[in-house]
């Protein structure tokens, strides 16, 4: 289990910052009421992980996908970035000794200012570490490090977690950037699915993970079509064409093998495999006896397509959908799926869009908030500091760049900025307050293309109709709507 908090204007970590059981923060630079702030919500989180693990789990790896994204963009002057992550199991006196060699050898650097960042960070990972007696279950990430900020400054920050589910694995670098490989692992669904797409013209090698689709190899054919030129005799036309499908046939069963079987292990690398096509090559691939049966165990569907390629690997995923029910990916199409149709049937229990998804969520009338996990929209809170009136605008880049929305609309007067944070975010941390559940979905299928950039990345799915029409009468104003209902 793990506690997530939420990030903070000034603080580098400008996605999110993490930690484990411990309050005791020293992010450098921030202040006192944030550290209360910190605490509090953290206690909230604490007291509603029970509830719904598994949104909490997705609401996890999404929190994960946007600390390696922040991580990876850190730059440092020098090498004085530290990753470290120890796996379960292993003991903080290990780290402690290897981070006071460390030290040692850091001292004899040559270059004063470099030597310097490389102690202090070092120094850092030290102190941090001493608030752990021993490696938490699911083990320890930690980063640290000076950090080269937009505006060429230079800032040391740190952040410490442990991952929501186990890593398996053990690192200690120092350069001059954070190494986030690792936390891929965290993000990986266990389960692989290889899809084997065979038609007239060649066969594509591939595996569904949750959302991640992976094209490992594909090859081309030119099969002889069914009636030959003239001239050439029949049966031996008839006999070559037997052999370049045999030739076919064991090409692909031998690269299935290769593919799908670790030769570590001699056991597939999949949890199940999908074989499409659109002739009767599958069929016959399953029935062959050159086909590894260590793989034909692992059949866990066989369907027709209409296409090869891609295109083919995208309709079976749909296909496999019954059999594939649990993964994520099928889950997504499902929700949106859902969303769509109320949509189209105009049944006026959906929203779409910033204004009207917030308006429903005040009103409680949300049964599930639908949000693209790229919606590149901030969260503004802007201040007319002559009245003290608070205004919450929702900006996405374009809107960013226009200077008028940061000002009055009567007077020109520059509002001024108390808060900018991620509208994901944002979701991420509030969602509970609206009583709804929460959805990240990505714009992989075409659902989720279509959702991303017809809807906008953000709308939702209601308990009960709401007339968005009337409530968007212009002879009211948006306050006074909301508060009447
Ligand atoms: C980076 O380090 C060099 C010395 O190693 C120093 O001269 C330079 O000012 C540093 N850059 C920044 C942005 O601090
Ligand atoms: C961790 O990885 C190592 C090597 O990659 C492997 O031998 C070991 O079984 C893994 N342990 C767990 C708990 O997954
Ligand atoms: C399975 O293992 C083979 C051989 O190591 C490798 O080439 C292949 O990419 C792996 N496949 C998957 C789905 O991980
Ligand atoms: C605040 O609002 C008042 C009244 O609408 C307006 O006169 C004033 O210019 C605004 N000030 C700022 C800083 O926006
Ligand atoms: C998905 O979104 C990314 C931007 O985040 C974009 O580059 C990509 O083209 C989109 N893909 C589809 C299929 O819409």
């Amino acid at each position: 289990m793990f506690v997530y908090q939420t990030s903070f204007e000034s603080s580098f970590f400008n996605s999110v910052l993490f930690f484990v059981g411990w309050f005791l923060f020293d992010i450098m630079g921030f202040c006192h009421g944030y550290l209360m702030q910190l605490l509090k919500s953290a206690e909230a989180k604490l007291s509603t992980m029970s509830d719904c693990e598994e949104t909490d789990e997705h609401i996890a790896i999404y929190k994960i996908k946007t600390l390696i994204k922040g991580l990876e963009a850190a730059r440092g002057n020098g090498t004085s970035m530290i990753s470290l992550i120890m796996p379960p199991g292993d003991q903080i006196s290990r780290v402690t000794r290897m981070l006071s060699d460390e030290y040692g050898t850091a001292s004899n650097i040559k270059s004063r200012v470099n030597r310097q960042s490389v102690l202090a960070a070092i120094t850092s990972a030290q102190q941090r570490l001493k608030l752990y007696n021993h490696v938490p279950p699911n083990g320890l990430v930690l980063y640290t490090g000076t950090i080269v900020t937009d505006d060429g400054k230079e800032k040391k920050d740190t952040i410490d977690f442990e991952p929501f589910k186990p890593i398996n694995t053990s690192l200690y670098l120092c350069d001059s950037k954070f190494h986030t490989e690792a936390l891929n692992e965290l993000l990986e669904s266990d389960e692989k699915f290889g899809f084997i797409v065979m038609d007239g013209n060649g066969a594509l090698f591939a595996t569904l993970s949750g959302n991640t689709r992976e094209t490992l190899h594909r090859f081309t054919v030119d099969l002889p079509k069914k009636h030959g030129r003239g001239g050439q005799s029949a049966t031996r036309f008839s006999r070559l064409r037997m052999e370049r499908r045999h030739t076919y046939l064991r090409k692909t069963a031998e690269l299935a093998t290769q593919l799908f079987i670790n030769p570590a292990t001699s056991q597939p690398n999949v949890s199940g495999l999908i074989l499409a096509g659109s002739a009767d090559f599958k069929t016959e691939l399953g029935q062959s006896d050159m086909f590894d049966p260590r793989l034909h165990a692992k059949i866990l569907n066989v369907v027709d397509v209409a296409y090869g390629g891609e295109n083919g690997f995208n309709q079976a995923i749909e296909l496999s959908s019954e059999v594939l029910a649990n993964l994520k990916f099928v889950k997504e199409k499902r929700l949106l799926g859902k969303f769509f149709k109320e949509l189209y049937q105009d049944t006026g229990k959906h929203v779409n869009g910033v204004d009207e998804t917030l308006k429903a969520l005040e009103m409680g009338a949300v049964e599930i908030l639908i949000v693209w996990e790229n919606l590149d929209i901030n969260r503004y809170v802007l201040k007319n500091s002559t009245t003290d009136e608070i205004i919450i605008k929702h900006l996405n880049k374009d809107q960013e760049a226009d200077q008028s929305n940061f000002l009055d609309s009567d007077t020109n007067a520059e509002l001024e900025v108390q808060e900018k944070t991620s509208l994901l975010e944002w979701f991420a941390n509030e969602y509970k307050r609206f009583g709804c559940t929460l959805e990240f979905v990505t714009n992989n299928s075409q659902e989720g293309s279509m959702f991303s950039k017809g809807i906008g990345g953000i709308g939702g799915i209601l308990r009960y109709q709401v007339d968005f029409r009337s409530l968007d009468d212009p002879s009211s104003d948006d306050e006074d709507v909301y508060e009447s209902d």
